[in-house]
């Protein structure tokens, strides 16, 4: 089954909470959460006390927290305790992220690791065993509606090549025609940001992602 993951990034801020509740309406209750720092990524987005408003209205959606920052570790706790239900972070940010990992699990929190597109995904290697998802960054990780980069695919046969079972995300310029693609090459959970938020209409979206089985 693929599942959607639609991205608060390109949702309207200014009507969030009717956002969500038409993403509900599609029949998606996972939503992509985007936090960067200005270090690890050249933009700031939002943090903890969002995700944790997010939570206490919206308790049905499950809050898959991708920290594009630096240092994640300090702040692992803080989005468990805001209601994060899966916390990924970047294989960039230190030689050896196993601690990092094992932090996120001891927290309670599903563990997601992630790689931008210069990252090869044999790095992703040693902590599969340890992983419930990884994420395939299919743009330069830090803004909403850029353009996919399709010979990130090939990352996803490697890691069902190399036996791996878990969750496969792939997030940034993904859309209905990359999709089914995606699915193909072994993906199960696609993240939409301008293609599903922006789109005019998100039910269509939902129906078609459903359809891919
Ligand atoms: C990029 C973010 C993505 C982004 C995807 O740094 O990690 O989640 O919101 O947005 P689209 O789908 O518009 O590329
Ligand atoms: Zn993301």
């Amino acid at each position: 089954m693929i599942e959607l993951a639609p991205s608060l990034l390109a949702a309207d801020w200014m009507k969030l909470g009717e956002e969500i509740d038409r993403m509900l309406d599609t029949g998606v209750d996972l939503l992509h959460f985007d936090v960067m720092d200005a270090h690890f990524v050249p933009n700031l987005s939002f943090g903890p006390s969002l995700c944790k408003a997010v939570h206490q209205h919206f308790p049905q959606c499950h809050l898959d927290v991708h920290l594009m920052m630096d240092q994640p570790e300090k702040y692992v706790q803080v989005f468990a305790d805001a209601g994060a239900e899966t916390i990924t972070v970047h294989r960039e940010i230190a030689k050896d992220v196993g601690p990092v990992l094992d932090g996120i699990r001891q927290a309670g929190v599903r563990c997601g690791l992630s790689v931008k597109p210069g990252t090869p995904a044999e790095s992703l290697l040693p902590y599969l065993d340890r992983l419930d998802a990884v994420l395939i960054m299919t743009v330069e990780p830090g803004f909403g509606g850029q353009k996919f980069m399709p010979e990130q695919v090939e990352k996803i046969r490697y890691l069902r090549a190399a036996g791996y079972r878990g969750v496969i995300s792939v997030d940034g310029g993904v859309n209905l025609e990359n999709a089914p693609l995606l699915a193909e090459a072994g993906a199960t959970q696609l993240v939409m940001g301008t293609a599903y938020f922006k789109a005019k209409d998100p039910m269509a979206v939902a129906q078609a992602i459903r359809a891919l089985g």
